[in-house]
């Protein structure tokens, strides 16, 4: 079978965190049959949101943005699955809600870019940058097993 089998770095902003949407937006990718491998919930500081959002620095909604990712809880997570950058990137759907699919994340849970409820990887490159500045190796378990797996993924 061709497949790609990656690792995505998800995040529940802190709207998602404060509007009580952790366990929906969790479904969403657990339903897909992506397998979690690492969870948090965290303040993000403001060193942490520069390093995250670096390529963005200079545009017109950066500082916003880090008022924003820095205002309160978020969770963490790492996915893991085929294709899982992409699929985690469709599941979210467009950045700005109002131009997302319905049954995206972002559209059913959210109206505008500034408060779009999550965070996904947009390569595989980024994936394994973002992973690392949120967690430590040993709070990755990549490899444990999951017994519904042949269930979604038959070899
Ligand atoms: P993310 O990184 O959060 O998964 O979102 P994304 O790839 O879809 O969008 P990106 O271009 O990386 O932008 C990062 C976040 O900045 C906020 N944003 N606001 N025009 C605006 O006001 C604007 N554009 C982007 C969004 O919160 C976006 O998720
Ligand atoms: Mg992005």
């Amino acid at each position: 079978m061709m497949m790609s089998l990656e690792r995505t770095f998800i995040a529940i902003k802190p709207d998602g965190v404060q509007r009580g949407l952790i366990g929906d937006i969790i479904s969403r990718f657990e339903t897909k049959g992506l397998k979690l491998v690492a969870l948090k919930l965290l303040r993000v500081t403001d060193a942490l949101a520069e390093q995250h959002y670096g390529e963005h620095k200079g545009k017109p909604f950066y500082e916003p943005l880090v008022a924003f990712i820095t205002s309160g809880p978020i969770v963490a997570m790492v996915w893991e699955g085929r294709d899982a950058v992409a699929v985690c990137r469709q599941l979210n759907g467009a950045t700005d809600p109002e131009k997302a699919t319905p049954g995206t994340i972002r559209f059913d849970f959210g109206q505008i870019a500034q408060r779009n409820i999550v965070h996904g990887s947009d390569s595989v490159t980024s994936a394994e940058r973002e992973i690392h500045l949120f967690f430590d190796d040993d709070e990755i378990l990549d490899h444990w097993d999951r017994t519904v797996d042949p269930w979604i993924l038959p070899l």
